[in-house]
Parts: structure tokens; sequence; C-alpha cells
């Protein structure tokens, strides 16, 4: 079927959690890449069990209590000032080296977002990253009120682009996002960027590759 739309995971994909380690090392010295790696497998697990739990917070809330428990795990002071401060940061990720030019190569397609982020995490940014122009549509879960990998979010896209899942090709570096999505009905992609294995998850993305710049143009 013929590719009609590109819709992007957010956080890993397009924009690199890990580029808060130099903040995070500069607060706990030693600590940061630690921190940086528990933090985000804890904002996930949070985001999961909330789903199960039918708890939802927003990600603003499950990332800014994320954070609080690393640093707990850790041992580690962590006060109201640094948790802000982080937020900040969050709203102002790096983008992947290849994600600009990735975009500009592609104006022939709808490109989307679908992220766990809430608005007011992700348009900020978005804004920040100078992408803003580039998408014609940043869809968040918040609206739901459930994450992925529920279906139910991918439907999300869908429905705002108007176009069948079948026809969107969905691009993610989270392989479990790729693999729930693949399973939902997209042509998704995973874009394996450390070698990981893949997850037994019963689908499996249709497509795996290192890159962003890997995508067919
Ligand atoms: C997101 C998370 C899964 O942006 O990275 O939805």
């Amino acid at each position: 079927m013929p590719i009609e739309a590109l819709v992007f995971d957010a956080y890993g994909t397009l924009f690199d959690v890990h580029s808060v380690i130099e903040r995070c090392e500069e607060l706990w010295p030693g600590k940061g890449a630690a921190i940086s790696r528990l933090w985000r497998a804890k904002q996930l697990e949070y985001t999961w069990l909330r789903s199960l739990m039918h708890r939802y917070e927003n990600f603003e809330t499950i990332t800014a209590d994320a954070l609080r428990h690393a640093c707990a795990t850790q041992q580690l002071g962590c006060d109201e000032t640094h948790v802000a401060e982080l937020m900040r940061a969050y709203r102002q990720l790096q983008t992947f080296a290849e994600v600009k030019s990735v975009l500009a190569a592609r104006k022939d397609r709808k490109r989307a977002i679908l992220s766990n982020g809430s608005p007011g995490m992700l348009n900020p940014l978005v804004e920040a990253s100078g992408l803003a122009g580039e998408f014609d549509a940043v869809i968040s879960v918040d609206a739901l009120g459930a994450y992925k990998p529920d279906p139910r979010v991918y439907q999300l896209a869908v429905d705002a682009l108007g176009i069948e899942a079948g026809r969107i090709r969905f691009v993610s570096s989270n392989c479990w996002d790729a693999c729930g999505a693949q399973s939902f009905g997209f042509d998704a992609w995973w874009i394996n960027r450390s070698g990981a294995p893949m997850d037994p998850l019963g689908a499996r993305p249709a497509q795996i590759v290192s890159t962003l710049a890997d995508l067919p143009a």
C-alpha cells in the first residue's frame, strides 16, 4: 500500500532524552548517566503501570515522579528546584543530528508526531527545536488518557490525519512502540540506534534501521 503519512514518536526518536545527562552530571557528579537512564526507564514503566491501573496522570507528572524516584534509588538529593530545572530542560531536548534534513526531504508526505508527551511538554519542545513548521499535526495521548502501546493511542493518528492505518508509516526508536504500532496496523519502522535486541512482543516492526536517515526517500 502506498504510504501517505509519516508519524514519528517523539522522545528518543526525534528528541534525545539523554541530552539532559550533562546537567544531571553537574548536579550529581559521577551519576549523570545513571540518573538519566533510570529516569527514562521509570518514566516508561509508570506509563505502562498507570495505563493498566486506569490511573492516568499526564506525562509531565509521570516524568517528574520518575526523576524523584531515580534520585531516591541512587540515594541522591533531589529538591523541587532540581525537578523544575530538569523539567525545563526536558522542554528543550536536543534533536538527533539527522532529524531536520530527514523531515525537510519528506515534505511530499504528511508528517506528524504521536507521543505520550502532554501538550504542555510537547508543544514547547517542538517550538524550541525549530521544527514546528515541519508537522501537519502534533498529537498527544493526553486527550485519550492512556499511554502507548494501547491500540487506541495509534488510532488517534488515524483519526487526526484521516488516513487509514495501512497507509501510515510509524517511526519509533522504542522497539516496544514500533511493535505496538505494527500490531495496531501501521507500517512500523524501528530505529534501532543502539543495536538492541528485539523485544519479543508478538508483533515485529516491518523494518529495522539504524537512524532516521535510513528511511526511504
Ligand atoms: C513518546 C515516548 C514513548 O514520545 O517516547 O511517546
